[in-house]
């Protein structure tokens, strides 16, 4: 403990200031960051601020990482390793799934932050003889660069920014060996494919693949070395990142491939679907009357055999769509606006596919085989984007900050309630802390059939334009506390296409251009048909072909809405143990600190409410029966066993004449002593 609280480095557990703001908050972080400490605790959560660099001393290290193995986290200096200890631990006694929730901005260090989590719990918990585990534990790591290959890009603001949600989970057996892992994903950025920002990348594994296939691999994929050679790369002009070496990741990718048993033919099928979208984004159309034409076949030929289709199949999905209409299918030609859109959405459908068919390989090799599943609990680790918040926001962003508020519920639920919760059935004197539950703002965007995904479900249904869906909003959400729209007035920041949503954490306006197109995400079913009847079996299961015609699909915000709420379902049946992270500046830049920008984060991260219930409230709980048997040999009279009375009283006997705290430091519940 002594070395714990190093004077002028701040405190170790944001719990011990002596003042409680956003001022001590920020200057505590603040301080411990500038010496290099940048973690620090509040109560169980640990904040971590980025330093963009490596600190020494700092590395996942055996030597470092065993400092943490079965320790309390108060012996040593803040860690994610204690989180990930804390876990284990916490699922050994309790034999409940624990769920690790890592938060933060794009760039704040979640991705390495989750790794470094993953590394430790690999490290710490044992291993049988037995080779198979050691392997898991191997596994687990390598599916890493393989999924950050196919769902990471640069971006702006992260060389590396993960571009879908990710929950990794590993299973322990009865005796407490990790026996398996699952990985989930959640809404892979697929827009990405054919538009983004300019400087910004496409996903990594397309500059990857160019720069590092061999010549056969290249030649066989009818592919070229230069990146701007391909218009779905071109587009937003970025092609290599410093610190990424895309020759060498290839090769990574591969190595990791071979860990995760991905058999060759899956490989090579894998990469023949990566360089069938960019041959796919070359086909340009010309317009003869109303129809479109394709004006470069031999890209849709090239395309073609890379998916082992028929050219004069995908040509004519490409150009026509069949409609349903009294019982008859007509088929008529696009016009070459239309059949751009749906060239682009067969790029970004077969790259998630592809993508989840990538999940799915790593998940058939790193689950459990072996055991029924039982006996396993689990430990998860969610690393999912933080908060968005652009100079144009659009219907992605409006996505990602759902998913944050949806979290952010979470953490009010299992956090701040359930200890209030405890403090009132234990019968504890109590003041309730005032917070903000933003569940209202959820409801705004979730509800059915009020609720902005509903209108815009809605609008698409009947098939109406964007500003008539605004209206919609306008008309039902303009006394809502949380919604403000266009009002040229009031507002000159808000567009005709644009609404005002006052997140929780920030209010941010979001552009609606598009984002019909974007919610329907609709790939014509001839599209899906000319794909299912490939040659190649595993294409062919990646784009089923549903024999109901007339059901519509589920949109994209539907969906999106499904998989958040099975997704916090799951976690509210799991123990939760947070990693805060803070990015410390926007330049990625090491020793630089941007007082606003780490302010704002620490406000919505929801860190002061957090640490307000933590002071409010005791640090330490315990029942009494077990707090009696871990401290009793410290007492003359309840050593070998109390003589006073029953476990309660033995307890207060214990922290009162034998650890001599006051009364006003400890409360005594039903079950429980508080500290
Ligand atoms: N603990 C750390 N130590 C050193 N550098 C870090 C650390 N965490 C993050 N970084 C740097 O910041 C970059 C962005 O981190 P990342 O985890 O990808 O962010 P996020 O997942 O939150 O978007 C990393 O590529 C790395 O360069
Ligand atoms: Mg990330």
């Amino acid at each position: 403990m002594d070395e714990y609280i190093v004077e002028g480095e701040g405190v170790p557990d944001n719990v011990l200031l002596s003042e409680l703001s956003e001022d001590a908050l920020f200057g505590n972080v603040t301080l411990r960051y500038e010496v290099d400490r940048i973690y620090t605790f509040t109560g169980e959560v640990c904040i971590s601020m980025n330093p963009f660099r490596r600190i020494p001393g700092l590395e996942d290290t055996p030597e470092h990482m065993s400092k943490y193995v079965g320790r309390y986290p108060y012996e040593n200096p803040p860690h994610p390793y204690s989180v990930g200890d804390t876990a284990y631990q916490n699922m050994l006694n309790t034999k409940k799934n624990q769920a690790i929730l890592i938060s933060g901005e794009s760039g704040a260090g979640k991705t390495e932050a989750a790794k470094t989590v993953l590394r430790y719990i690999s490290f710490a918990t044992p291993t049988s003889k037995a080779k198979d585990m050691e392997k898991i534990k191997d596994q687990l790591l390598d599916s890493n660069p393989i999924l950050e290959a196919f769902g990471n890009a640069k971006t702006i603001r992260n060389d590396n920014s993960s571009r879908f949600g990710k929950y990794m989970k590993i299973s322990f057996n009865a005796a407490n060996f990790p026996v398996g892992g699952s990985i989930n994903v959640y809404l892979l950025e697929k827009s990405r494919v054919v538009t983004r920002a300019m400087d910004e990348r496409s996903f990594h594994i397309f500059y990857n693949l160019l720069a590092g296939a061999d010549d056969g691999l290249l030649s066989s994929l009818q592919l070229q070395r230069d990146p701007s050679a391909y218009k779905l790369l071109a587009l937003s002009n970025c092609y290599t990142v410093n610190t990424i070496n895309d020759k060498s990741d290839f090769a990574a990718v591969q190595a990791a491939m071979r860990t995760l048993e991905f058999p060759a033919d899956v490989q090579q099928a894998l990469w023949r679907y990566v360089s069938a979208v960019l041959h796919l984004g070359q086909v340009e159309f010309t317009a003869s009357g109303d129809s479109a034409v394709v004006a470069n076949e031999n890209e849709v030929a090239i395309a073609a055999q890379l998916l082992n289709t028929d050219k004069a199949v995908l040509t004519k999905a490409l150009l026509n769509r069949t409609v349903e209409a009294q019982g008859q299918s007509i088929v008529k030609p696009l016009d070459a606006a239309t059949a751009v859109y749906a060239r682009d959405s067969l790029c970004k459908t077969l790259y998630e596919r592809c993508f989840l068919q990538v999940v799915r390989q790593i998940n058939h090799t790193i689950e459990n085989k072996t055991i029924s599943g039982k006996e396993e609990v689990q430990i998860g680790l969610l690393d999912i984007y933080g908060f968005e918040v652009f100079e144009k926001n659009s219907f992605e962003q409006m996505m990602i900050n759902y998913t944050n508020e949806k979290l952010q519920q979470v953490f009010i639920e299992l956090t701040l309630k359930q200890e209030q919760e405890e403090y009132e059935r234990e019968g504890i004197e109590w003041t309730p802390i005032q917070y903000f539950n933003n569940k209202v703002i959820c409801d705004l965007i979730e509800a059915k059939p009020k609720g902005i995904i509903a209108f815009m479900d809605e609008a698409c249904l009947m098939n109406k334009t964007e500003d008539v869906f605004l209206k919609s909003l306008g008309d039902n959400f303009r006394s809502h506390e949380h919604f403000e729209d266009f009002d040229k007035k009031k507002d000159k920041a808000i567009g005709k296409l644009d609404f005002r949503l006052k997140h929780y954490a920030g209010d941010v306006i979001y552009d609606m251009t598009g984002c019909l197109d974007k919610n329907t995400d609709q790939l014509f079913r001839d599209l899906t048909r000319a794909l299912n009847a490939s040659s190649d079996a595993p294409l062919k299961e990646m784009f089923p072909v549903s024999n109901e015609t007339k059901k519509r699909p589920e949109t994209a915000g539907a969906q999106f809405r499904r998989s958040v709420n099975e997704l916090i379902d799951m976690l509210m049946a799991c123990s939760p143990h947070y990693i805060r992270c803070i990015k410390p500046n926007a330049n990625k830049r090491p020793d630089e600190l941007d007082e606003e920008l780490c302010r704002h984060q620490i406000r919505y991260l929801g860190l002061l409410e957090n640490v307000r219930v933590r002071r409010a409230g005791f640090a330490y709980r315990n029942e009494y029966k077990r707090f009696q048997s871990r401290y009793k040999m410290i007492g003359a009279q309840s050593w070998p066993s109390f003589r006073g009375g029953d476990d309660k009283a033995a307890t207060e006997y214990l922290v009162r004449d034998e650890m001599g705290i006051t009364s006003d430091l400890y409360r005594l519940g039903e079950k429980k002593g508080f500290l």
